[in-house]
């Protein structure tokens, strides 16, 4: 783990307009009445209990995800960036990220949540063709989405796009069509998730029934390969597995305070945290229900239900997991407690896998593509 003060803040705000059917977040049928209201001011409060846990730090981040942060109202997202902002000492390029469902309502408040602080959307377009987002179970078309990345670009200096691909029967070219449209938009920044069968899903249920079943994996390969050529030949790096940056600056900053081990405090419904406190790596942990987590809050300040110390094996065995999906990889010495023998990274380098570097484990591109078979062989 890196020893800087430098903070993150996630904020997970759990409720839905619709439930998804492959998704498996810890989200809610959104509800009307006092529960987002006082969900809200909890969230505040809980802030406020945590900032005197971590005493002062930079502040680098504030994520605000979901669910779907976007249908809260711009106030309450104002009052909680203010709280953060207030708690620990912004840094000057603060980054400060909600997470955005594309539908015409939502874009409509994309200036309200720029007043609020927000200055970078993560919008979920998730796909550019009807028929692929019916699959998906979205509540809104391809024009609505394009309608909604243009508001985004013009409301919010900094844009990112979220893809779903690896849908079943996608074939390779079409997906490449899909992928240089949505470029065209003019995002800094692109996160193209492969389709994952989440066990309880509604989707997971399909699969056993036979209704669909996802592409094979020599087709979510090719999938792979032609989503990294597309991008790169259009000059995004890939900086992570799945997201891609069109310059070092666009690159997530908050993304990049979890994979290279800096602490970060989460509030909300089941939000986690990592915090390093009096030289030890915690993991804090929020009740899942909203109510819960109220309940919590009102009771004893902070909203964590768990805060664990984690020993040193497992410290490090997240910072491997981590540390191989970026491309600048994990420092050795920050995996020691693991005792990876010498020979065995010298079997992976040999088989293409990780860099030939004496300082740092860093997967090759072949490498990330197998990244459980790194991390299994490395951490067993
Ligand atoms: C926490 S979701 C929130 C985004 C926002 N609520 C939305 O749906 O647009 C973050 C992203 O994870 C991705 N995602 C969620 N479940 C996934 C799955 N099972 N397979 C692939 N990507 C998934 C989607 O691209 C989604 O935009
Ligand atoms: S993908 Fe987004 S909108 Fe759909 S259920 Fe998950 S968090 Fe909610």
């Amino acid at each position: 783990m890196t020893t800087s003060s430098r903070l993150g803040v996630y904020i997970h705000w759990p409720y839905c307009a619709r439930i998804c059917p492959y998704c498996d977040f810890n989200v809610f049928k959104q509800r009307r009445g006092d529960e987002p209201a006082a969900l809200a001011a909890a969230i505040v409060a809980d802030l406020e209990a945590q900032a005197v846990l971590t005493g002062p730090r930079e502040l680098a981040s504030i994520f605000l995800g979901g669910g779907t942060p976007s249908l809260m109202d711009p106030a309450w997202a104002a009052d909680i960036i203010a709280a953060a902002r207030r708690l620990w000492s912004p840094a000057a390029d603060l980054e400060v990220t909600l997470e955005a469902n594309p539908t015409d309502a939502e874009a409509a408040r994309f200036e309200a949540f720029a007043a609020a602080g927000v200055n970078r959307l993560s919008l979920g377009l998730q796909a550019l063709d009807d028929a692929a987002l019916r699959f998906l179970g979205r509540n809104h078309d391809a024009a609505t989405g394009l309608r909604a990345a243009g508001a985004a670009a013009r409301a919010f200096p900094r844009l990112s796009l979220d893809l779903i691909y690896a849908r079943p029967g996608q074939a390779t070219a079409a997906w490449a069509d899909e992928l240089r449209a949505a470029i065209g938009l003019g995002a800094e920044h692109l996160s193209p998730y492969q389709l994952t069968i989440e066990a309880g899903t509604a989707f997971d249920r399909a699969v056993r029934r036979g209704t669909f079943a996802p592409p094979d994996p020599d087709a979510s390969a090719e999938l792979f390969d032609a989503t990294q050529a597309v991008l790169e030949a259009a000059g995004f790096e890939a900086y992570e597995v799945s997201n891609h940056a069109r310059t070092a600056a666009a690159r997530s900053r908050h993304n990049l305070i979890y994979w290279q081990g800096d602490d970060y405090v989460g509030v909300g419904p089941g939000a986690h945290g990592r915090l390093t406190l009096a030289g030890v790596r915690q993991a804090t942990l929020a009740a899942a229900r909203p109510a819960d987590y109220v309940a919590r809050v009102a009771e004893t300040g902070a909203g964590f239900a768990s805060r664990e110390p984690l020993d040193a094996r497992e410290a490090a065995q997240e910072r491997l997991l981590s540390g191989l999906r970026i491309t600048g990889g994990v420092a050795l010495a920050e995996v020691a407690a693991l005792g990876i023998p010498p020979a065995q990274i010298a079997h992976l380098v040999a088989l293409g896998l990780l860099a030939d570097d004496p300082e740092r484990l860093r997967a090759t591109p072949a490498g990330r593509l197998l990244l459980d078979r790194l991390t299994r062989e490395l951490a067993a």
